[in-house]
């Protein structure tokens, strides 16, 4: 099989089109067999319950090409969960999650020209996604539904890579206690558009959100969480009702206990602590660890001792660890590296 002609090592985290995607469509109480199509459009009719009240959720996860030449993806059976949970809370019907990681393996399969090279520092992306699809004018759920999973070949989140980023406290709120932050609905990136276009325009790299009841602790951004590293070497990550529970984050947590050796907080985390931390990065799938150097709350700074030109040390050794059980150059934990060819 021959990779497609792309210059692997200067991809942005942009789309393009790859020739394959998975599509499946909801009708009568039943999910249909699902096919592989070479259709990139959906045609909907004006009034589909996606296009008024936004039914619509997504899931993101990769593909990478190991040092020994396989194609493997991370923990896929946690994004059928997690896309399970964010369905119920949305009225969608969710797509079975079996089901949901065969299609991930069909249509990484059918894509394979499109996985970048090992070591070429770009992945491929997974979008997996369902949208309300039937017209409904009166506010209530849709009675079908479409799931779609496509997949582009990417390379960093952020412009720049590994450079520590600046982030600002933001004034937005992104999630309502006991509303949707736990969920990885689309009205949730919907409501954060602007709050990323102002924090861009200021300077920003992204926004440092604040739980909305008081203010007074620190939640995720837009589309990662948050760890950060103590001056004594401890992990310590927010836990908060309205996070999304992110599988990268999840996998650190075991990744800092078991393979570093570094004691793991799970707790709420003051934004007055923040200065005394001696690390700061962003996690998640197109995030992988992003380094954090400066926070800006209302012109105040704060300046981590890992500074502006490179990870701190913790950050690397979890990134580096991180990435190694991706990429089949450390062992991975039981379940967590899914072989696709
Ligand atoms: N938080 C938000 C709001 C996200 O959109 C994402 C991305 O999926 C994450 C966190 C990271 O989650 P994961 O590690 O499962 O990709
Ligand atoms: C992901 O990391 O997969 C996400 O969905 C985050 C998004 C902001 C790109």
């Amino acid at each position: 099989m021959e990779k497609k002609n792309l210059d692997w090592a200067n991809l942005g985290f942009g789309y393009m089109a790859a020739d394959y995607r998975y599509v499946s469509n909801y009708k009568d109480g039943k999910w249909d067999d699902g096919e592989i199509t070479t259709d990139s459009n959906v045609t909907l009719n004006e009034c589909a319950c996606v296009f008024q009240y936004s039914q619509s959720c997504f899931e993101g996860l990769k593909a990478y090409t190991t040092e020994d030449g396989h194609i493997v993806c991370f923990r896929p059976d946690l994004n059928a969960q997690r896309m399970k949970e964010t369905c119920e809370r949305l009225e969608m019907p969710p797509f079975p999650e079996e089901r949901f990681v065969e299609a991930v393996e069909q249509v990484v399969k059918a894509n394979e020209a499109w996985v970048p090279p090992y070591g070429s520092g770009a992945t491929l992306y997974i979008r997996p996604f369902m949208i309300g699809s039937n017209s409904v004018i009166g506010v209530k759920p849709a009675d079908e539904y479409q799931f779609r999973i496509f997949v582009t070949p990417v390379g960093p989140y952020f412009k720049g890579g590994a450079k520590p980023l600046t982030i600002r406290v933001s004034d937005f709120d992104r999630a309502a206690p006991h509303g949707t932050g736990h969920i990885k609905a689309g009205l949730n990136y919907a409501m954060s558009l602007h709050a990323i276009v102002d924090a861009h325009e200021k300077g920003f790299d992204e926004n440092m959100y604040l739980d909305p009841s008081t203010r007074t602790k620190v939640e995720e951004t837009g589309g990662a969480n948050f760890v950060f590293i103590t001056k004594d070497g401890k992990f310590v990550t927010p836990k908060s009702e309205s996070i999304l529970p992110s599988i990268t984050r999840r996998s650190l947590m075991v990744v800092a206990e078991k393979y570093l050796g570094m004691t793991v907080e799970h707790r709420e985390v003051y934004f007055d602590e923040v200065k005394d931390f001696a690390e700061c990065g962003l996690c998640g799938t197109a995030a992988v660890i992003s380094p954090v150097g400066k926070i800006n709350d209302h012109g105040k700074e704060i300046c981590f001792p890992s500074g502006m030109e490179e990870m701190g040390p913790n950050i690397k050794k979890l990134y580096d660890t991180l990435t190694g059980i991706q990429m089949g150059k450390i062992e991975a934990p039981e379940g967590w590296i899914k072989t696709i060819l």
